[in-house]
């Protein structure tokens, strides 16, 4: 989720704060907007677009304050306009505030407010809950920051949101859970941000607010409370990163930082739709489509690149679970054969940026033959997003590097539930398996986050390997399509020839290609066809290829066979994928790092292919 600054302090706050929106800038964003309050109320200024257009729009405007708040949007509820950009005020105009999160029981929030008499200027989660701490301070006669404890109480998801009160000019008030929140320490001024990043030129003193902490900042006080109106000790850090290394988390490159994002976000795609206790899987996006997607003749995939590996995947576990034909098509030869589209059909588009030319066009033209568009999308309010009609997001964040990875695993998780949805509501996936699926989907974060300690083995895999000439990838059914990921991981930010192949196709000629030298990635996780890649390791074992394997925990037979293992915690063959994918995402990232390229930008590659 996207980017949060605030001043309180001697300086005039909107200089501070707008620098600081525009180093929140690599994080990705769609909207920006600020809020300054001083003695003569409260103004707020806001557009979609970037932080630049904000700037345009205020040359020449009063700006003095000497406390504000600024955010930058990466839309998850309300596409991205001016009236969604943040800050929100509430319905009184007394209160501004700026979220970074998901509120998941806004719409439940929201109706109790719409009953009340409240109105909205806007389609987001964020001026719920604006309105919902309002409605709470003016009913209570409470101060705003006792408003916002007894509101937070109430809340499901995630959050970072800092207030500003028309009534209380000095004052800014913080609360986390889920989202990062940072307070830089002055003299007689304090600092806000969602990371150290707008902070560092000013302060090296910071305070890391916890979740379930809230804090009132004034220019000369930080008081930190939990919401049991608890003070707590603020713990103050000193900061010993650079600017670069703060932008990344802390980590080299986004990639990593975006591999070691994936629990995260994979819950990030699972909250307020996943309920494994109950086994319900709550779609808002796609609930009234359900019965055209039981019903539909087929499901035609749409997608290129890695979102098109995603689809592969989906193909596996809706004809398993759901028993409907489904076809995984480039988009870009889709779209310019004279494609079969029946009135009914079902198409699927899989897009992180929304904005793939090819896959954009596929859908327009299947649209205009009669099929129903499902889009499964990232970045909200996309063109594919808007074209489609339904779907549902991944919530995966921004992703910054090229390469993409955690956006792989939250399409397969949005692609999973949407299965496992249609699937038990039809009957062909019967109660016992789906409530299993769902309970075992709801363990993949963890898992994830169990895969992820392997980062040094792998890295010392890939100084192992750096050097080869060219890969291959293999794997059978729902490990074939990440064995196609994995070589295009590889090839995309190491430049190294590498092929993915479903593992027994190599006696039809790939298999030519083994020498010593040839390391060959098998992704072996536990499934049905075990028995059968661990025979085309013993083809390649005999012909002296090296062989890298991913296997499952527990697996006695593919380590006698294997040069190199790889083990991975036991899941669902339908659902290994998520997990699979992770070490040859660590690997290809090694490998590229190891032979000095910049595995962010990768050469000849572009983030969203907008082009034809
Ligand atoms: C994947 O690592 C590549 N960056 C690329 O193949 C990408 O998946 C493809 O261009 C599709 O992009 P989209 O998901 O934004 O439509
Ligand atoms: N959920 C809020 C919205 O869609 C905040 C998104 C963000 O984190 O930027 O406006």
């Amino acid at each position: 989720m996207c980017g949060i600054v605030g001043y309180t302090g001697k300086r005039e706050a909107y200089p501070i704060i707008i620098k600081g929106l525009r180093r929140l800038e690599y994080r990705g964003y769609d909207s920006a907007g600020v809020a300054l309050v001083n003695e003569d109320g409260l103004k707020v200024y806001k557009k979609k677009g970037k932080v630049a257009d904000l700037e345009d729009t205020l040359v020449g405007v009063n700006l003095h304050s000497h406390t504000g708040i600024g955010h930058t949007r990466w839309a998850t509820h309300g596409e991205p306009s001016d009236r969604n950009a943040h800050p929100h005020t509430s319905q009184n105009g007394e209160i501004a505030m700026i979220h970074n999160g998901i509120i998941e029981n806004y719409a439940q929030l929201k109706n109790e407010l719409l009953k009340k008499g409240y109105t909205f200027k806007s389609d987001t989660d964020t001026e719920v809950l604006l309105n919902f701490i309002e409605n709470i301070k003016t009913n209570n006669n409470s101060t705003l920051e006792e408003a916002v404890r007894i509101a937070l109480r109430r809340i499901v998801g995630a959050y970072c949101i800092l207030l500003v009160d028309k009534h209380d000019p000095e004052t800014i008030i913080a609360a986390r859970k889920g989202s990062p929140l940072v307070i830089g320490i002055g003299k007689g001024e304090h600092f806000l941000a969602s990371d150290a990043s707008p902070i560092i030129e000013y302060t090296k003193e910071v305070v890391y607010v916890n979740d379930y902490e809230m804090a009132i900042i004034r220019p000369d006080e930080l008081i930190l409370k939990n919401l049991g109106n608890e003070k707590q000790t603020p713990f103050i850090t000193k900061l010993d990163m650079e600017l670069a290394a703060i932008e990344k988390g802390g980590y080299d490159h986004f990639m990593l930082k975006e591999i070691f994002e994936q629990p995260t976000t994979i819950q990030d795609c699972l909250r307020g739709r996943l309920d494994a206790e109950a086994g319900t899987i709550i779609m808002s996006g796609i609930e009234k489509y359900i019965g055209q997607i039981m019903d539909a003749p087929r499901i035609i995939i749409v997608a290129c690149g890695t979102s098109w590996h995603a689809g592969l995947v989906a193909e596996y576990i809706i004809e398993e679970t759901c028993r409907i034909p489904v076809e995984v098509e480039y988009a870009s030869e889709f779209r310019y054969r004279n494609p079969v589209v029946n009135k009914g059909d079902v198409i699927i588009a899989i897009s992180q940026s929304g904005e793939t030319a090819d896959t954009l066009v596929a859908i327009e033209k299947a649209k205009e033959q009669g099929a129903i568009i499902v889009g499964i999308v990232n970045a909200v309010g996309s063109s594919i997003a808007r074209v489609s009609h339904t779907g549902a997001y991944t919530h995966a964040g921004p992703e910054i590097g090229v390469a993409s990875t955690k956006a792989f695993t939250a399409q397969l998780a949005v692609l999973t539930m949407v299965a496992l949805k249609v699937g038990y509501a039809k009957g062909t996936l019967e109660k016992d398996r789906y409530l299993q699926l769902c309970k075992d989907l709801a363990e993949i974060p963890a898992k994830a986050a169990e895969v992820l300690k392997l980062d040094n083995q792998i890295k010392t895999l890939a100084e192992k390997y750096k050097d080869a000439p060219d890969f291959l990838y293999l794997g059978r059914g729902y490990n074939f399509p990440v064995a196609l990921e994995g070589a295009l991981k590889l090839k995309e930010i190491s430049y190294i020839h590498a092929e993915g192949y479903p593992a027994a196709e190599m006696k039809h000629g790939p298999i030519a290609l083994v020498t010593e030298v040839l390391p060959v990635v098998f992704v072996a996780t536990k499934d049905n066809y075990h028995a059968k890649v661990v025979s085309n390791m013993q083809e390649i074992k005999a012909r002296k290829g090296k062989v890298i394997s991913i296997i499952t925990e527990g697996d006695t037979v593919s380590p006698t066979l294997s040069d190199d293992v790889i083990i991975l915690p036991p899941t669902d063959e339908i659902l290994a994928p998520m997990l699979s994918a992770i070490p040859l995402q660590l690997l290809a990232y090694h490998i590229g790092v190891a032979k000095g390229y910049d595995v962010d930008k990768p050469r000849n590659l572009a983030k969203s292919v907008t082009v034809e």
